[in-house]
């Protein structure tokens, strides 16, 4: 039997903090930090990274996503996103769709007052399934 997860939310937003220090954001002088935990407690942490190509930027989340399958980490169940100011901040939509995809629909994200589900932020999401479903038959 297992019982009803305890995310160390705290911790959580302490190493997402952390991480967005870290952060290489030069040209939009928007740290952001984000920390995940798998549901065996397996911390993973990522940080945007920009560059001179601005459209080559990495999103704090894509480091966090990475560093997840890096570590062999487990499907995510919780994720704090801060900016440098070290407040919560809503992953964009492309994150969304990332985070979807490491966590599924139940993910908490972290957020004031309370966490939030992924599926309340990206519900109807395209997955896995909609590929399997749909793709032409001979592929
Ligand atoms: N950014 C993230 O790292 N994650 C998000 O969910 C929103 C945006 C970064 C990308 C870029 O380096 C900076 O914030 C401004 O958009």
């Amino acid at each position: 039997m297992t019982g009803p997860l305890e995310i160390d939310w705290v911790a959580l937003r302490t190493s997402a903090r952390e991480v967005a220090g870290r952060a290489h954001a030069p040209y939009s002088g928007l740290r952001v930090g984000a920390a995940g935990t798998d549901r065996n407690g397996t911390i993973v942490i990522g940080c945007n990274v920009e560059n001179a190509s601005f459209g080559l930027t990495l999103c704090a989340e894509c480091g966090l996503v990475s560093a997840q399958r890096a570590a062999g980490a487990g499907p995510l169940v919780a994720v704090s996103v801060v900016a440098g100011d070290g407040a919560p901040l809503v992953p964009c939509g492309r994150c969304r769709q990332l985070l979807m995809e490491a966590g599924g629909p139940d993910l908490l994200l972290d957020a004031d007052p309370r966490p939030r589900r992924l599926g309340e932020l990206l519900p109807a999401a395209f997955t896995g399934d909609d590929l399997t479903q749909r793709r032409d038959g001979n592929v």
